[in-house]
């Protein structure tokens, strides 16, 4: 697992921006081979979905040939709400950018019958080959789209109930009232996103700190469902340095030689962990 750590959010941003933009021009995306890429919601993408924007209006990257997966979406709110994933997904990216609209997926919490809703959505992931690049945020209690504490590793795209710690993160959304917030959301499972080609994830400030440490530091398990990642091949996580202020094992902070960037060496007594894939 490689850990990429930037002094500030902005800056873990950009990583992840050029990161992103990277992979889709060598992958080199045509209308038969298009790039999938998994996406977030959250406060934390949001820089890195103006970053994106700011590329495609500067003319560094096109989205003609990109597919779209998101993570997750309420389940129980109108589409077109203030906070439905959709409609933060339009707003902060899809309607900047040239993105198709029929390239866009984003779960459907309205549909009839959510179970086939969920299995429909795994299906058409395997249809459009699998996604590429998968990147996520990461929830206080350390979930991974809304993959709560005590979900199955192996689990793939369903209906959850939020964990009450989740329902009050998220009530900043919905005008600090709790009643508001839904109760119930579709989210890919952890399987979902370990099935990707590449994951990566972005987290950024010290509400995150011990959620990271878990994630990263502790063993694999249900409980912090991004410690998953540590079962993938191509998994790497992009953090600030407030994100970083409970890991056990030592960053150590070097001024880059001839300039005033930093560079940060995760370390374990004197050695140097190897955190390259
Ligand atoms: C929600 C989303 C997650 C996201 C999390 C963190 O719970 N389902 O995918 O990672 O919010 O959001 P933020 O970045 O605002 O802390």
């Amino acid at each position: 697992m490689r850990l990429i750590i930037r002094e500030k959010a902005k800056e873990a941003s950009v990583y992840v921006a050029d990161y992103i933009v990277n992979r889709i021009k060598e992958f080199n995306p045509t209308p038969e081979r298009p790039f999938v890429l998994g996406l977030p919601t959250g406060g934390s993408p949001i820089s890195v979905y103006q970053l994106l924007v700011d590329k495609y209006n500067a003319g560094q990257i096109s989205f003609e040939n990109v597919v779209t997966f998101n993570m997750d979406e309420y389940v129980g709110i109108p589409r077109d709400h203030p906070q439905s994933y959709h409609t933060f997904m339009w707003r902060h990216f899809f309607s900047h950018v040239n993105i198709p609209p029929t390239n866009v997926h984003i779960p459907n919490g309205n549909a009839p019958d959510l179970a086939a809703e969920c299995e429909a959505y795994e299906a058409a992931i395997v249809a459009a080959g699998g996604i590429d690049l998968f990147l996520a945020g990461i929830g206080g209690d350390g979930h991974i789209a809304f993959n709560e504490p005590g979900s199955s590793l192996a689990s793939r795209t369903r209906v959850k109930t939020l964990a009450y710690d989740t329902v009050l993160d998220n009530a900043r959304f919905f005008d600090n009232d709790i009643t508001q917030v839904p109760r119930l959301a579709l989210t890919v499972g952890v399987q979902t996103v370990l099935d990707a080609r590449e994951v990566v994830a972005i987290v950024v400030g010290a509400r995150k700190a011990v959620a990271l440490r878990e994630c990263l530091e502790s063993s694999v398990n249900h409980m912090w469902t991004l410690s998953a990642l540590q079962l993938h091949r191509h998994a790497m996580i992009v953090a600030d340095e407030d994100a970083t202020l409970e890991l056990r094992v030592r960053t150590v902070k070097v001024r880059a030689i001839g300039s005033d960037a930093y560079m940060y060496t995760y370390t374990i007594g004197r050695g140097v962990v190897d955190n390259d894939r």
